[in-house]
């Protein structure tokens, strides 16, 4: 045959299974004194589950975080980082220890779900009618649905993660590994205190965090072994996710830090003790970081042995800070006065306290934090602007404008979701209204010309080595049949307008305005809505093929009128929506219920014509751009062969002329 030598295939060398172990001991090892000294597993003056529960929920969440972790770690590890070589099976060897540790991860979820309702009950599992109990309080109980719920994503992880085998299978079982977290954010022991929507937030970042951290390094311990040429990059990549971990662990850790302390007495609590114990081996484990940056990554991972003897104290560093965290969130905060006005229905209703009463003056003073919407905002800010001066630094054109434009936009969702439309529009129709027209119209009109997928496109660099990097997976996204039927002028507008309807005559609205889920899933779902439309009409990033301008001005108007004829719905019905929530919260300064709703009305009306305009606009300057580009293409193609297509023209012409004889 000649020419290149045939590599030997690579054989699949034992995988190192000391290292998840490992972890685990150190993790529980830590965990029995510090769950001892914090008082986590102490008996309960009212209602003490006993010994058993007590001990078994700090043991078994260690375990479980751990399991959650190392799944997470392998899928990520093997669906997004490692390359396959020739004759290896990286792939596979990663997906079926991903098994293996979410069979075990769902162990847990069924023990803690089991072992735990005796926690909340406050009754030990050996007392009779303890299971029909469970079963009785298995949906009703919110915590106990939020478990549930987490051991059937988790149940349905453990074939999907056997039977994956290709980049995409392993992408989507990390993504259904990644979801399996939301339930446990939301039932955290930290959402329960008062700011329960910044609690779900730091515990979402600060469980996502943790997951890929500990959960890469435990998986590229094991997978070592197997790694072989692949390591360096795999190593490189890892190192960037961990770097947003770190970062991701230590902010959330901080945003706990605010709920849990209000004066400086508390820092010296125990809770707050394990807190600085936390601080500390975050800090550690950065310094691991730079190490294994300097020692490791920066020569090309030359030494896999040294990688193996660093990890291996890094997790046992990061076992710790498991355990250390599993104790504190079964450890009772120190007490925090509650805030002004948590006794009122709005507060027990919208988990917030009512604001000051509405005036139009306080539509620039009154604002109200929401973390998730926030740190959204300033991460897509911060990304851009990181791709624009990557492009610069290049030397390559990249209008400032847009960078404005895609600021102004996330500066107008802050605003509609922290400021005045966020904060009254929890409990006023009328300024609910402002805050939906926001996110749907003005938020899209500033952030499609930004172009951010063609700047992600031109940014981030491409992977050689069929592996999914995020250039693969946005393109994967771009280009999927979906993205095709949601960029769809026809369907981006009939989910525009048929989400006000499916919205709000369902008891959606008011799931939205009682719930954290639904508000946020509101927020996102009204914004993601109105790009889409927006998009469909004058987006210019790669992607479906666009509509011909005049039929995107049809679509637009027809569109916009069911909008208005929506509004117009509103502003002459006479039956309220969402009438137990306003009802009971007896907002003061809203004498008439229906009066607010009709103004609501009013503005879904008359907001939008601004909008209309100015997307007529855009298409417009689209079409006129469109017909000069095309000019000069034909110009072009004249020029280069003589204007044939002219010349066939009246060639056809004197045909025609020829038979008709004149
Ligand atoms: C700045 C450093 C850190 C701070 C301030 C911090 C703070 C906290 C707090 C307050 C909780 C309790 C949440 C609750 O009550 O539900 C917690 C939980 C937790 N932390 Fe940290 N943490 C830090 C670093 C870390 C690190 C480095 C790790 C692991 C690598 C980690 C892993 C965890 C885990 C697994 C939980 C349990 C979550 C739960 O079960 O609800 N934390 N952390």
């Amino acid at each position: 045959m000649g020419g290149m030598p045939v590599p030997p295939p690579e054989t699949t060398p034992a995988l190192r299974w000391t290292v998840p172990v490992t972890t685990v001991l150190t993790a529980i090892v830590v965990a029995v004194p510090a769950a001892a000294l914090s008082g986590a597993a102490a008996p309960l003056a009212l209602g003490d589950a006993g010994p058993f529960v007590r001990w078994g929920m700090v043991l078994i969440e260690t375990v479980h975080h751990l399991a959650a972790a190392l799944t997470i770690g392998l899928l990520v590890v093997a669906g997004f980082l490692v390359r396959e070589g020739r004759g290896t099976h990286r792939r596979r060897s990663a997906a079926r220890v991903a098994a293996l540790s979410a069979l075990l991860w769902a162990v847990c979820a069924a023990a803690i779900l089991v072992v735990g309702f005796g926690d909340l009950a406050g009754i030990p599992p050996s007392s009779p009618g303890y299971l029909s109990d469970l079963v009785a309080n298995l949906w009703g109980l919110e915590l106990m649905r939020l478990r549930l719920i987490e051991v059937l994503m988790v149940a349905l992880l453990v074939p999907l993660a056997a039977a994956a085998r290709t980049r995409g299978a392993l992408a989507w079982a990390a993504a259904l590994a990644l979801a399996a977290l939301l339930p446990l954010a939301y039932g955290g022991h930290a959402s329960g205190t008062d700011g329960h929507e910044t609690a779900v937030t730091a515990l979402l970042l600060h469980l996502g965090g943790m997951t890929v951290w500990v959960g890469g390094l435990m998986a590229l311990g094991l997978l070592l072994p197997v790694l072989g040429s692949a390591l360096p990059d795999t190593l490189r990549r890892y190192s960037s996710l961990a770097t947003w971990s770190f970062v991701a662990i230590g902010l959330s850790g901080v945003l706990f830090a605010l709920l849990t302390a209000d004066d400086l007495g508390d820092l010296g609590t125990s809770y707050w003790v394990i807190i600085w114990a936390k601080v500390l081996l975050l800090g550690m484990l950065g310094c691991f970081g730079a190490v294994q940056r300097r020692a490791i990554i920066d020569r090309g991972a030359d030494r896999p042995w040294l990688f193996g003897a660093l990890a291996a104290g890094e997790l046992a560093v990061m076992g710790a800070a498991v355990a250390l965290g599993t104790v504190l969130s079964r450890t009772p905060p120190p007490s925090i006065e509650a805030s002004e006005g948590t006794d009122t229905a709005v507060y027990a209703l919208t988990g917030y306290p009512l604001p000051p009463p509405y005036e139009a003056a306080r539509l620039l003073d009154v604002w109200q934090v929401n973390w998730f919407f926030l740190l959204l905002a300033l991460v897509a800010v911060g990304l851009y602007a990181a791709g624009c001066v990557r492009l610069w630094r290049r030397g390559d054109r990249w209008p400032w404008w847009r960078l404005l434009v895609w600021v102004l936009g996330w500066a107008v969702f802050v605003y509609a979701t922290n400021g005045a439309p966020g904060v009254y529009g929890r409990i006023m129709f009328s300024q609910h209204m402002v805050m939906h027209m926001t996110l749907m119209m003005a938020v899209p009109i500033f952030l499609v010309p930004a172009q951010a997928i063609t700047l992600a496109y031109r940014a981030l660099p491409a992977r050689t080595d069929r592996t999914l990097g995020p250039r693969e997976v946005l393109a994967a996204v771009v280009h999927s049949r979906w993205a095709r039927v949601v960029a769809n002028p026809v369907v981006a507008g009939a989910v525009f307008f048929g989400s006000l309807i499916a919205f709000y005559w369902t008891g959606l609205f008011e799931l939205a305005l009682t719930t954290h889920t639904g508000h946020v899933l509101m927020v996102l779902h009204f914004t993601l809505a109105g790009f889409a439309f927006v998009w469909s009409l004058v987006g210019q990033d790669p992607g479906p093929p666009r509509w011909e301008p005049p039929l995107r001005i049809m679509v637009l108007l027809v569109t916009l009128a069911a909008h208005a004829f929506f509004g117009l719905a509103i502003m002459q019905g006479s039956w309220l929506l969402a009438p137990a929530f306003f009802k009971t919260i007896e907002v003061p300064w809203v004498p008439d219920l229906l009066a607010d709703q009709q103004v609501g009305g009013a503005i879904a009306w008359g907001v939008g014509e601004l909008p209309t305009v100015v997307l007529v606009l855009m298409v417009m300057v689209d079409w006129m751009r469109r017909d000069e580009r095309e000019s000069e293409r034909s110009d072009r193609r004249a020029e280069r062969d003589d204007d044939a297509e002219l010349a066939a023209y009246n060639a056809r012409l004197a045909r025609l002329a020829e038979r008709s004889g004149r």
